[in-house]
């Protein structure tokens, strides 16, 4: 099957009960067993639950992977990664990352004795020499958030697998429809499924996929074990958007191309993030392990100041000033004060990641009207 089919029928049967087209919103806690261990192969909805498991199998198809997991947030999905870990553990990550990631990993796991060693990652031999004997995972994301830079997966992933060292990739930026890592070599994919999975800005939900049957019951137990699992009406949501996955992708790409062009030639702005540049050093390897370049754009003003990204901020229409990214309506947001302000201010220059930087995520409105409304903000 092809991208377009798989994100409407693969891992999609009509209910077995009734024949509805539709998965049902299995909304129970528990299931009647016939017996004590006798039942349909469910017994608590922490452990199991029938939409969760259709959205599980699509989320698999979709990514080339054999098996889905679920989980509560994005968030949630990379802790579930970090619990496969050990005290001592090393783990080799970017310098330019989701900032909710950097804090989970700085404040919450390194007291717990893991490691994290924050690289350049789009250099492999950067990855490389970090190497450790304790070394037991390289976490990528890739595009970055906000910096849109490009890692090539399958370099770190034949540098990798002779060590033994896991990779998993936060594919979140490019959803499914533009970047493949199973097919890279990654061991495991992580989404935020909030993004372009879900697309309406109406969910927050996590998901891993992966190949190694091993991987997945360790994952799977973590998953019951902690419990951070989300709900039926969720796993419906996120089902249903997968569906208009390829089409929802297609008008984001086309209207990143175009908005990124026209920042890049605007008088007021210095700098623009985006993959699809021939001239940007990403280009090479988004162009390799990417069908297309994505709805999500950095730029940075000529005057990096706050107070001149504040007054762009808060001067659109259409775009909304909010977190979040990859729904269809489009959002404009200041990394430095909103999604990266846990990272500290020091920290967050040195990896490139200045004051005025605004990062956009194109939503599927007309293009047009997107151009006309960044214009009157930037005056
Ligand atoms: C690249 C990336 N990874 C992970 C996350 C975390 O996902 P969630 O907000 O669903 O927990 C986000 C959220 O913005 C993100 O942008």
């Amino acid at each position: 099957m092809k991208f377009a089919t798989k994100a409407i029928h693969a891992g999609i049967e009509p209910d077995p009960s009734t024949g509805a087209i539709m998965t049902p919103i299995f909304q129970t806690s528990t299931y009647v067993q016939t017996a004590p261990g006798e039942n349909k192969g469910y017994e608590y909805a922490r452990s199991q639950n029938p939409t969760r498991s259709v959205l599980e199998a699509a989320l698999a198809a979709i990514e080339n992977g054999k098996y889905g997991l679920c989980f509560g947030s994005g968030v949630a999905a990379t802790d579930a990664v970090i619990k496969l870990l050990e005290p001592g553990d090393e783990v080799i990550t970017g310098n330019d990352l989701y900032g909710g990631t950097y804090r989970l990993f700085n404040k919450v796991f390194a007291k717990f004795g893991i490691k994290f060693i924050y690289v350049d990652t789009t250099d492999v031999r950067k990855i490389e020499a970090a190497i450790s004997s304790n070394t037991k995972l390289i976490w990528l994301e890739t595009p970055t958030n906000p910096l849109m830079n490009m890692t090539d997966i399958a370099a770190v992933t034949a540098m990798a697998k002779p060590k033994k060292i896991l990779v998993c990739v936060d594919n979140t930026f490019a959803s499914p429809y533009l970047q493949n890592p199973l097919n890279l070599g990654a061991d495991i994919v992580m989404h935020s499924s909030t993004k372009y999975l879900g697309g309406h800005s109406d969910v927050i939900q996590g998901a891993l996929v992966m190949n190694d049957t091993g991987l997945r019951e360790q994952l799977y137990f973590i998953q019951k074990s902690c419990g951070a699992v989300p709900g039926p009406m969720d796993c419906f949501l996120v089902l249903r958007g997968i569906k208009t996955l390829p089409v929802r992708m297609k008008q984001h790409c086309e209207n990143g191309a175009i908005i990124a062009g026209w920042l890049a030639q605007h008088p007021k702005v210095a700098r623009v993030y985006w993959p699809g540049f021939d001239d940007s050093k990403n280009f090479e390897i988004a162009k390799k392990q990417m069908t297309g370049f994505g709805g999500m754009i950095s730029f940075e003003l000529k005057d990096d100041s706050i107070e001149a990204a504040t007054k762009v901020l808060s001067s659109t229409n259409l775009f909304s000033l909010a977190e979040s990214l990859g729904g269809v309506e489009s959002l404009i947001n200041h990394p430095a004060s909103m999604t990266h302000a846990s990272i500290p201010k020091e920290e967050r220059m040195k990896n490139g990641l200045r004051d005025s930087l605004i990062r956009l995520s194109v939503g599927i409105e007309d293009a047009g009207d997107l151009i006309a409304d960044l214009a009157q903000a930037i005056g």
